[in-house]
């Protein structure tokens, strides 16, 4: 599907099908709906909102044929829900719907829609035509390169704006959007893509191919010369070798370095603790937050923050094997601490313990963490919102912000030192796991053991969000890429 943007009046230009809106409890639409009412001589206004009671709710919509008319055929009234419930937010979950909509409707190519929100509204067009964009990207979605019969959808989807002034700033508007949405549909195919394509040398291969400053990429070899025992051990099952990445964005005259590491695990079977087949089958979703820092270093160039980006990676399998570490194994991080193995399915905290290690080496002024971690954070949480702790209050209210800017769900849980009680070892400095309950905060604690405590650090965990079973807010079922809106709404502040 081709997005545009046209400086041209939603009546002027041919389509299938048109998308106008409706404020909820408007009887005279205005703006472009009401030039497309007066266009169809009072059909939404007597028919649509009086005849067939149509409210304009949020989320909701009219579809409505008018065959004899010589610029479209159909139109599509979309509910922009109370006025002043509206936000961008609400716009960029309306659009997604939108063209989930219009991808169901037969016999639509080319669709033409009003810039929602910019007129009568009064939001400004250069957000209002970026969440439209984000919006319809996530929306309209796929992943059907391994279907054989794949159904015509959407061929063109094109923002009509008539006001000049208007037009300009909503055309980068949507520029920005479609970057946005493009970095979010990239992660969403990288998580898809199955296990046996995405290993870690898959992943290594596309960090080395990206326009960045500097890729590095650790080889097992490497790896156990740096001395990353936990990484190390998680990989030592697997017949795929552990790939150790860092991705370098590195622009003049920087005034903050950021680390973001994303959890690279490219099948979690659980190692020797093997998991359940039904706990199972979602596990090549593992490197969900790999996918999340890769495209997001795939794409920064164009982002062009001021800030310094350090992307890491410790890519590797999680397998039963005959050389797979064993519950009881006692392994030593990049820092020198002492893990002992008690469940060999905690495997993420083990390479992101190494992730951190090397990541306070870069002398950053903040960390950031993202990960499938923990089944737990899923049971809290819901597939609704992420887990998010750290170590630094203040960074942990920036992130926050950032994530409620961008209409992405985090809910910070607490970091009460009583947590890591269970984590504590007879024979080394700490155990990876530490009973059932409140495991996402045990699980954060025990990466805190890698952390400078000067270091602002954040820990998000996605186990819930990354992936899901049904469409939440703008996003639909499978992968989200959820955290990349969050990270890079704090990158680009920085
Ligand atoms: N990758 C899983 C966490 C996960 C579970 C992500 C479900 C997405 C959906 C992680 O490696 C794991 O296996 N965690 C264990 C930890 C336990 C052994 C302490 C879990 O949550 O059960
Ligand atoms: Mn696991
Ligand atoms: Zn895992």
């Amino acid at each position: 599907m081709e997005l545009k943007i046209k400086n041209i009046s939603v009546t002027e230009i041919k389509s299938d099908l048109l998308i106008v809106n409706l404020f909820e409890g408007t009887t005279l639409p205005g703006g472009a709906t009401g030039a497309v009412d007066k266009e169809l001589s009072g059909l939404i206004s007597d028919f649509v909102i009086k005849k067939e009671g149509f409210t304009g709710e949020f989320g909701k919509t009219y579809l409505l044929a008018v065959p004899n008319h010589k610029i479209f055929t159909k139109i599509l009234i979309a509910g922009l829900g109370k006025r002043d419930e509206f936000d961008l937010n609400r716009l960029r979950i309306l659009a997604s719907k939108i063209i989930q909509k219009v991808i169901q409707t037969d016999n639509v190519k080319n669709v033409v829609s009003m810039l929602h929100g910019a007129g009568c509204a009064g939001f400004d067009p250069y957000g209002c035509a970026k969440v439209i964009a984000e919006g319809t990207m996530i929306g309209s979605f796929t992943f059907d390169k391994y279907k054989s019969e794949v159904k015509e959808v959407v061929k063109t989807f094109t923002v009509a704006e008539i006001d000049k002034k208007n037009f300009e700033k909503a055309s980068e508007g949507f520029a920005k959007g479609i970057l946005t949405g493009e970095t979010i549909n990239y992660a969403r195919e990288l998580i898809t893509e199955p296990a046996q394509h995405v290993t870690p040398a898959f992943l290594a291969e596309i960090a080395q191919s990206l326009d960045l400053d500097e890729i590095k990429i650790y080889e097992k070899v490497d790896i156990d010369h740096m001395q990353m025992g936990a990484f190390s051990a998680v990989a030592q099952g697997s017949v795929h070798p552990p790939k150790f990445i860092h991705m370098e964005y590195i622009p003049k005259k920087a005034k903050k370095k950021i680390v973001i590491i994303g959890k690279g695990i490219t099948f979690d079977a659980g190692g020797l603790d093997i998991k359940p087949a039904a706990s199972m089958l979602t596990m090549k979703n593992d490197m969900s937050g790999a996918a999340v820092v890769l495209s997001i270093m795939r794409n920064i160039k164009k982002f062009k923050p001021e800030a310094e980006v350090h992307a890491l990676i410790a890519a590797c399998e999680n397998m039963p094997g005959g050389s797979s570490y064993k519950p009881g194994d006692i392994v030593t991080a990049m820092n020198g601490k002492t893990i002992e193995i008690e469940n060999t399915d905690a495997e993420g905290r083990l390479t992101l313990a190494d992730a951190l290690c090397y990541a306070q080496q870069l002398n950053p002024d903040a960390i950031i963490d993202i990960a499938t971690l923990t089944g737990a954070c899923m049971i809290a949480l819901g597939n609704v919102a992420s887990g998010i702790m750290g170590n630094n209050e203040e960074f942990i209210k920036k992130i926050l912000k950032c994530a409620k800017e961008e209409g992405e769900r985090l809910w910070q849980m607490p970091m009460y030192p009583e947590y890591f009680e269970n984590l504590k070892s007879d024979v080394a400095d700490m155990k990876n796991t530490g009973g059932r309950g409140g495991g996402t905060m045990a699980a954060a604690l025990f990466l805190n053991n890698f952390i400078q405590k000067d270091t602002p650090w954040v820990h998000i965990d996605i186990a819930g969000t990354a992936v899901i079973d049904r469409a939440i807010l703008e996003n639909t079922k499978g992968a989200t890429g959820v955290g990349i809106r969050t990270l890079l709404n704090y990158i680009m502040s920085e």
